[in-house]
C-alpha cells in the first residue's frame, strides 16, 4: 500500500512526455530512410531518459511520429557506436539485441490495454497484445505492419568500428487498434498514450525511454508512465516554423553559440556563417539537430548541453535565416519539372545534376539548400546585373589564330583558364592570346518565362526546389 503511494507521487513529479502527431502531407515509403519531406518536418519527440543508467555514453534516440487515414508512422534514429543483433526468429528475444520499441494504449481510459512492437537492428519483430479482451496466445500477429531497418534482413549484425547510427521506419495500420481506440482513423485532438523505448546490444547496452519512468522502476511495462500523444489533422510545417519558436531560437543562439559563430548567423571568429550564400553541408532539420546535439567530430564544433526542445528552436531559427528553397512550400509537380529540366529546358547541357550533365554552369545538385526560391525564379527569368565569378563568358583568338569561346575560370596577370562549351579546360599564357572579348551577358538563358509555358516553369521550379543533398541521402 505504502509503496504504491510513493510510486504514484514519484510519477507525478516526473511528468509524462507529450507529443503532437501531425498528418503526413504525402506518401511515406517504408525503406529505412527518412528522406521524405514529411519526416524532415515532423518534430523530434525529445530526449530519451536513461532510467537505470549506471555508466557509459548516453546515446540518444530521435523518434518521430506521423499519421494518415491508414497508418501510424514511427521512426527511430538511434545514435549507436556499437550495433549488434542476432535474433532472426519471429517473436524471438529481440530485446537482447540493439532494439527499439513502441508500446501503445489507444484508450487513455484503459491505459493497461496496450499493444507492443519490438524491432531489432536486423529487422526481427516481436508483438504482444496486452489487453483485457485478448484470449489468444502470448504472441500477437498485427495486420499489415510494414517496416525496414538499416540492417534489414542481414543474418546477423556484429559490432564494427564504422558503427554510428541505425534507423527503423515503420507503418502500423491503425485498424489493429480498432477495439480500443475511440475512432479509427483518429479525429483531430484524439489522445492516446504510448511509450517509445530503446535497449539491448552488447557494448554499452543501456535502456532508455521517451516518457520517463519513476526512479527505481525498471520495467517498460508500466503503462501509467506512458506519454501522451495528440493527433493533429494537419501537417507539421506551421508549427516547426512558428514565429515565436524562431524568435526563441534566435535568443538561444545569440546567447549560446556566438563565442564561435557570429551574431545572427554570420561568420564568427571560430565558426562558419550558418546562414550565408554558401554550400551548407547540413540542410535537413535532423542534420542540423544532430550537429548541434552531438557536435561535429574532429572540429571545434562542440556538443551542446541544451535540452532537445531548445535545440529544435535553434534549428528553426537557422532554417528561417537561410530561407532556402528546400524549406519553402512550393507549388508544382516536381516529377514533370524533371522532364522539363532534361528536355525542353536543356538545362543538363550546361549543368551537372546528381553527377550527370555539363560543366559550363554550376552544379545544381544542392541548389535548393543554397538558394532561396526567389533566387531560383530570378535566375531563370531575369538577366543578372553582374556575371558571377567563374562564369564570365569570353571569346578569344590565340596568337596562332585559334578561336575559343567559353567561360573564364581564372585570370591572372600572366595567364588565364578558360572552360569551353565542350567542357575542355584551356590554360593560356597572356602572350599566347591575341584578342579577348568579354561578353556582357551570362550564358545562363534568362528568358525561361517566354521559352516555357507557365505550368512548365512552375514544375521546373518545384523540381529545382527539391535539389538538396541531405546527410541521409548520401
Ligand atoms: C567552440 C566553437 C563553437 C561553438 C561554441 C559552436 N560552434 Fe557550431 N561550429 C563550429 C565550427 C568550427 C564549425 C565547422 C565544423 C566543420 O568544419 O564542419 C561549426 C559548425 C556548425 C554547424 C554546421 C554548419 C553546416 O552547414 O554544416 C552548425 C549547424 C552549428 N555549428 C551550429 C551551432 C550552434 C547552434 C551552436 C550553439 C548551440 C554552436 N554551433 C556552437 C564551432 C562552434
Ligand atoms: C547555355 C548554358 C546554360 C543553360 C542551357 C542553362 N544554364 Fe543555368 N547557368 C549557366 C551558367 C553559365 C550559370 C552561371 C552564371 C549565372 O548565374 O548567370 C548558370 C546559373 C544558373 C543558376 C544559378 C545557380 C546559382 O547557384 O547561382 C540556376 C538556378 C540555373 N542556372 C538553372 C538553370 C536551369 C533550371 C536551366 C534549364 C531550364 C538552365 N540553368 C539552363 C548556364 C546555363
Amino acid at each position: 500500500m505504502k509503496s504504491a503511494l510513493v510510486f504514484v507521487t514519484a510519477l507525478a513529479a516526473f511528468g509524462q512526455a507529450s507529443y503532437d502527431i501531425y498528418r503526413a502531407p504525402g506518401p511515406i515509403v517504408i525503406d529505412g530512410k527518412l528522406d521524405e519531406a514529411a519526416w524532415r518536418q515532423a518534430p523530434g519527440a525529445g530526449d530519451f531518459h536513461f532510467n537505470w543508467f549506471q555508466a557509459g555514453v548516453k546515446e540518444q534516440t530521435v523518434a518521430r511520429m506521423l499519421w494518415d487515414d491508414e497508418n501510424l508512422y514511427v521512426s527511430w534514429h538511434a545514435h549507436d557506436r556499437h550495433i549488434s543483433a542476432y535474433v532472426t526468429q519471429r517473436h524471438g528475444p529481440v530485446s537482447k539485441d540493439d532494439c527499439v520499441e513502441i508500446f501503445l494504449s489507444p484508450n487513455p481510459g484503459k491505459v493497461r490495454n496496450y499493444y507492443t512492437f519490438e524491432i531489432n537492428a536486423i529487422g526481427t519483430m516481436l508483438n504482444r497484445c496486452r489487453t483485457d479482451w485478448w484470449t489468444g496466445p502470448p504472441t500477437w500477429e498485427p495486420e499489415g505492419v510494414q517496416y525496414r531497418t538499416t540492417f534489414h534482413g542481414l543474418p546477423k549484425k556484429d559490432e564494427s568500428p564504422q558503427d554510428d547510427h541505425w534507423i527503423v521506419e515503420a507503418a502500423i495500420p491503425l485498424k489493429n487498434f480498432a477495439r480500443d481506440a475511440g475512432h479509427i482513423p483518429p479525429r483531430d485532438g484524439d489522445r492516446w498514450r504510448l511509450n517509445l523505448q530503446r535497449l539491448g546490444g552488447r557494448t554499452n547496452a543501456q535502456a532508455s525511454t521517451w516518457s520517463p519512468l519513476a526512479e527505481g522502476v525498471r520495467s517498460f511495462h508500466t503503462p501509467e508512465a506512458f506519454g501522451w500523444v495528440q493527433f493533429r489533422n494537419r501537417p507539421a510545417q506551421g508549427l516547426v516554423r512558428s514565429a515565436a519558436m524562431v524568435e526563441q531560437g534566435r535568443e538561444l543562439y545569440n546567447r549560446s553559440c556566438t563565442m564561435c559563430h557570429g551574431q545572427n548567423g554570420t561568420a564568427g571568429d571560430r565558426g562558419p556563417a550558418l546562414a550565408a550564400r554558401r554550400r551548407y553541408l547540413r540542410t535537413s532539420d535532423r542534420d542540423l539537430f544532430d550537429a548541434i546535439k552531438s557536435g561535429i567530430g574532429g572540429t571545434l564544433m562542440p556538443a551542446s548541453p541544451l535540452p532537445a526542445e531548445d535545440i529544435g528552436k535553434i534549428v528553426a531559427y537557422i532554417r528561417s535565416l537561410r530561407a532556402t528553397a528546400i524549406d519553402a512550400a512550393v507549388a508544382g509537380n516536381a516529377a514533370r519539372g524533371r522532364q522539363v529540366f532534361d528536355g525542353k529546358g536543356r538545362c543538363r547541357e550546361c549543368h551537372m545534376l546528381q553527377g550527370r550533365g555539363g560543366l559550363i554552369g554550376p552544379d545544381l545538385s544542392n541548389v535548393a539548400a543554397e538558394r532561396s526560391f526567389r533566387f531560383l525564379e530570378e535566375a531563370l527569368t531575369k538577366p543578372k546585373q553582374n556575371i558571377p565569378q567563374g562564369y564570365q563568358p569570353v571569346r578569344l583568338v590565340t596568337r596562332e589564330g585559334r578561336r575559343i569561346r567559353g567561360v573564364l575560370k581564372n585570370e591572372h596577370n600572366f595567364s588565364l583558364q578558360l572552360l569551353d562549351s565542350e567542357g575542355r579546360l584551356h590554360l593560356l599564357a597572356r602572350d599566347e592570346v591575341r584578342e579577348i572579348e568579354y561578353e556582357n551577358q551570362s550564358l545562363m538563358p534568362a528568358d525561361y518565362d517566354k521559352v516555357l509555358t507557365a505550368p512548365e516553369l512552375r514544375d521546373l521550379l518545384a523540381f529545382l526546389s527539391r535539389q538538396a543533398r541531405s546527410q541521409e541521402a548520401r
